[in-house]
């Protein structure tokens, strides 16, 4: 899988050709300049939760792309009402098997709204299973005991998780995820955006490393592969 990043929780993942973006906010992020946003041309977007800093480019994307937004149903008829027709909504505790795997919407400690005030149901991360590897997305959450049972159903080759404390959880935390949902492979988010969740990297890499698992912070526009 080829994983590049575009900066605070937007990720795309290739996965045998096809791609999968989640959570585009990247025109309102100052770090994320540099990416032409014209260029990037998904297949899919998940999206995991309704805040601003989740969505800001779902709407351009999905209209220059064509792509399927997936996401709760509150968000995906969301999307329907701002005249995205290709949207597949889900719900906690449902999978579905899509052309490229098989993706689990998961529990997330947050909250939702909408940037206009609408009802963004409730948050959530993605669980996906492929013929490449499985990964986890969690969104914008607090450790939560749920994340206990993600190892019970799917054996994650990496996990992206927040990192950046504040809104989400931080470093600390997120070595003791690393741990419930049983992977060494982190890939850290929502970090270093705004000023209430900059984190020193070299500090938080020594914490996932004294775990015995890897912290990867990925530079702006950087691709990687695991
Ligand atoms: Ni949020
Ligand atoms: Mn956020």
């Amino acid at each position: 899988m080829k994983i590049t990043y575009f900066g605070h929780a937007c990720f795309q993942v290739e996965i045998n050709g096809t791609k999968i973006l989640f959570d585009p906010f990247i025109t309102p992020n100052e770090l994320a300049k540099d990416i032409v946003v014209e260029s990037i041309n998904p297949d899919y977007i998940l999206v995991s939760h309704g805040h601003e800093d989740h969505v800001a480019d779902v709407e351009r994307i999905a209209k220059q792309s064509g792509a399927t937004v997936v996401s709760n149903f509150e968000i995906t008829t969301w999307f329907n009402q701002k005249g995205i027709e290709k949207t597949h909504p889900m719900n906690h505790g449902g999978s579905w098997n899509f052309p490229f795997g098989k993706v689990k919407y998961v529990n997330a400690i947050h909250s939702s709204t909408l940037p206009d005030g609408s009802n963004g149901g409730n948050p959530g991360g993605f669980v996906i299973e492929t013929k490449e590897g499985n990964f986890y997305y969690a969104g914008d959450t607090a450790l939560t005991m749920d994340m206990k049972l993600i190892p019970l159903f799917t054996e994650l080759d990496f996990a992206i998780l927040p990192i950046g404390d504040n809104f989400t959880m931080g470093i600390e935390e997120a070595v003791m995820a690393a741990n419930f949902i049983s992977c060494d492979k982190i890939i850290g988010m929502h970090y270093d955006t705004f000023g209430y969740i900059e984190i020193d990297h070299e500090k938080a890499k020594e914490k996932f490393h004294h775990n015995d698992s890897e912290l990867i912070l990925l530079e702006i526009g950087q691709t990687t592969e695991i």
